[in-house]
């Protein structure tokens, strides 16, 4: 049992790249040994952006996964799904978007910002407008504690932390919390119990906050509770209710420092890609023909790194050998640019190979795909499951 729980998603929008691979998916890949993982494909979250050409979306769906699954992402240890496919999280959204005042969706500052940076596309939707409630509803349906993204997605995550707060204030209160919590100490055994008491007393009578601490890292230790009572007794220590829903922590990952092929950051929107799996003459092409130091015209001219993409490129790729070789060769003409090419083709080129490979298992039979992400949807709707059952029972929704 892990004590941490990992979500991420992605909306399948387009072609993955190395700047994913070098951002996004290292991370995950390295994330699944660590942690509990979910990943899912955001199409739902796509269709906010792209309602106008879902043909985009399904298109990327299953290339997407198997870009994930190319760069090692690997489905016996984490979980794969489609957000569409857990119809759970639509529900949440719902339920959420009665308590979730129209201001706090209209203050996210993505929201204006998009709205102004695509203006070819009409944003001015209910959909757009609730794109952070429903990745809340992502996160919070499977009371994940920790969540892998960029930056621009910080926001996002102070919104889902303001709106379970909200949600726990509102409905925390379960009935028979009391009787729940007691029978839950009971489950934690005689010792133990014996323990948590004393110390929530010391705390509660006391405000002794280190018997607060102690009592919180003896709750950490217990394996075997299941996460309702696990809720109820970390409520219970500090005399609030259950809570309900839990408030997630953002993990940012480090902006990709990719640079493209033209020395910005590689990103679609600059055209300077190299595709994950792009084909292996392609990438020879790409680099050949990408741009070097304006300066070095003939092949005589000395040039400078510095004012060079290639050499942005080597530092990604280059061992501490082939830099200096690239640094003395190019300072002194004593290198061509071509010449100079050749190990970060190689790189790149090694680098895809195990990734191509793993790709083409998948591509030469593509039920496999299908069966990962029908395992994983299962997986996903039956933890989402049991959130609901919580939340609509704390909503007055619990009939029976
Ligand atoms: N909005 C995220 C992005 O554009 C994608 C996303 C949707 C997501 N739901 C999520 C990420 C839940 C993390 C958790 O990158
Ligand atoms: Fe760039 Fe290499 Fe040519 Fe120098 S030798 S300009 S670093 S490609």
């Amino acid at each position: 049992m892990f004590a941490d729980r990992v979500l991420s998603g992605m909306r399948p929008t387009g072609n993955l790249h190395l700047g994913h691979y070098h951002g996004v998916l290292k991370n995950w890949v390295e994330m699944q040994h660590q942690y509990e993982c979910l990943f899912f494909v955001a199409d739902w979250h796509a269709l906010t952006t792209h309602y106008d050409s879902p043909q985009i979306i399904e298109q990327n769906v299953w290339d997407m996964v198997i870009d994930w699954l190319a760069a090692g992402v690997d489905p016996s240890q984490a979980t794969l799904f489609i957000q569409s496919r857990v119809p759970e999280h639509a529900e949440l959204n719902l339920l959420l978007s009665m308590i979730t005042p129209l201001g706090w969706l209209e203050r996210v500052p993505t929201y204006k910002d998009q709205q102004e940076k695509l203006t070819s596309k009409d944003l001015t939707t209910y959909g757009f407008l609730g794109y952070p409630l429903l990745m809340s509803a992502d996160i919070l349906i499977y009371r994940s504690t920790k969540v892998p993204v960029g930056e621009d997605q910080v926001p996002h995550l102070e919104f889902t932390r303001e709106l379970a707060r909200r949600f726990n204030h509102m409905y925390g209160r379960e009935p028979g919390f009391e009787e729940k919590a007691e029978a839950a100490v009971k489950k934690l055994g005689g010792k133990k119990a014996k323990l948590y008491i004393e110390l929530r007393t010391r705390f509660q009578q006391q405000g002794d906050g280190e018997a607060l601490e102690s009592a919180k890292s003896l709750l950490d230790e217990q394996q075997s509770l299941s996460l309702g009572d696990r809720e109820r007794l970390f409520g219970y220590l500090e005399g609030g209710g259950k809570m309900i829903l839990s408030e997630p922590q953002a993990m940012l990952t480090a902006a990709s420092k990719m640079p493209g092929l033209d020395g910005q950051k590689m990103s679609k929107s600059y055209g300077n890609t190299i595709s994950l799996r792009e084909d292996e003459v392609e990438v020879g092409k790409k680099i050949k023909t990408m741009p070097t130091d304006p300066a070095r015209i003939r092949r005589t001219d000395t040039g400078n790194p510095d004012k060079c993409p290639v050499w942005q490129l080597h530092l990604v790729y280059s061992s501490e050998d082939t830099k200096q070789w690239v640094q003395k060769g190019c300072r002194s003409a004593g290198i061509g640019c071509i010449e100079c090419k050749q190990p970060v083709i190689a790189a790149v080129l090694e680098e895809q190979k195990p990734m191509r490979e793993r790709a083409q298992l998948y591509l030469d039979d593509p039920s496999l795909v299908r069966n990962i992400i029908a395992d994983g949807c299962e997986k996903a709707r039956k933890l989402a499951g049991e959130t609901m059952r919580d939340v609509r029972e704390a909503m007055g929704l619990g009939y029976s």
